[in-house]
């Protein structure tokens, strides 16, 4: 079984829901904290182990590769300065050892569109998928979630799609999972039997949403060079997936961490409090404003 080495991360989205904030920005850029969202999910990926992230871009979106790339200029002043911490802090965002290369979507056709627009990079082999507009905090469990699905992936060689319970009036926004009616513990995985982007309430058969991480085969490529719109029009990843299942098994991974949507206001809200909550500049302060204001509340 080949290593899982490489991710796909497709940024080459509108940011229609967070408006007007992304017009002149890529959504992926905006801060939680003190770091580009985008910024929490590369690493997210250089922790489980991936070598080389892919990004699927699009014009408009170069502040992306800029803010992974050196700023001599900016290195230079803070050197100069001694500003030693903040020098550390820009200068080695991803380690030597992992590249980071793009390419770019044409035409916006929908995820598969998106993800298939890097076939000619991933060359047959196994590759893993990120949804940046998703951030995946394990703070309370101490795990990797995606570490532990490359882990399964390569042991077993089934494709792991991560999953999370979502309330019955949102499976309309999310691809579901069809496990035959088992939910896997968190940290474990079940096999899928189906999967379907965004059903209505009434069709959906199960609360399993698909979160955003993906571990697949290289096969998967040649899948989505065959993709048909499915929902919404576009060419969907949910819909190859599922054409995946019919030649090799594919299981449902449930995550035990905590996930906020940052393509969208209030899960970008959320992500901000989460996170500024574990930053140690930060925590102190946000901890005592929340206890005031919900006082104030009450
Ligand atoms: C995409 C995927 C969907 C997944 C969701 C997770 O949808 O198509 O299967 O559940 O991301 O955020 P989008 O939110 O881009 O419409």
């Amino acid at each position: 079984m080949l290593k899982v080495r490489k991710v796909v991360i497709p940024v080459a989205g509108l940011g229609t829901r967070v408006l007007p904030a992304s017009k002149a920005i890529p959504k992926e850029m905006m801060p939680v904290v003190d770091k580009p969202v985008i910024q929490y999910v590369v690493e997210e990926a250089v922790a489980a182990g991936i070598k080389e992230i892919i990004l699927v871009t699009r014009t408009g979106k170069s502040a992306i590769e800029d803010h992974f790339d050196t700023h001599y200029e900016l290195e230079a002043e803070l050197a100069r300065k001694n500003k030693t911490a903040l020098l550390a802090a820009i200068q080695h965002i991803v380690p030597p050892d992992v590249s980071i290369v793009s390419i770019r979507q044409p035409e916006a056709k929908g995820l598969g569109h998106a993800v298939y627009c890097a076939a000619s990079m991933i060359d047959d082999e196994p590759f893993v998928v990120i949804l940046p507009d998703v951030l995946v905090n394990n703070e309370f469990d101490k795990s990797n979630d995606l570490a532990r699905m490359i882990s399964e992936f390569e042991g077993k060689g089934a494709a792991q799609i991560m999953v999370g319970e979502v309330p019955d009036d949102k499976v309309h926004l999310y691809g579901i999972a069809d496990c035959d009616g088992i939910v896997p513990e968190f940290g474990q995985s079940a096999a899928i039997k189906g999967l379907i982007e965004k059903p209505s309430q009434d069709v959906a058969p199960s609360n399993l949403a698909v979160i955003g991480r993906y571990v697949l085969p290289g096969r998967m490529m040649s899948l989505l060079a065959d993709g048909k719109p499915g929902a919404g029009g576009e060419i969907q990843l949910t819909d190859a997936i599922d054409a995946l299942l019919t030649e090799q098994s594919v299981e449902a991974y449930k995550m035990m961490g905590a996930t906020y949507d940052c393509g969208e206001k209030l899960g970008y809200l959320k992500a901000n409090i989460a996170y500024g909550l574990q930053h140690s500049e930060t925590a102190g302060g946000l901890k005592e404003f929340i206890k005031a204001l919900a006082i104030a509340h009450e």
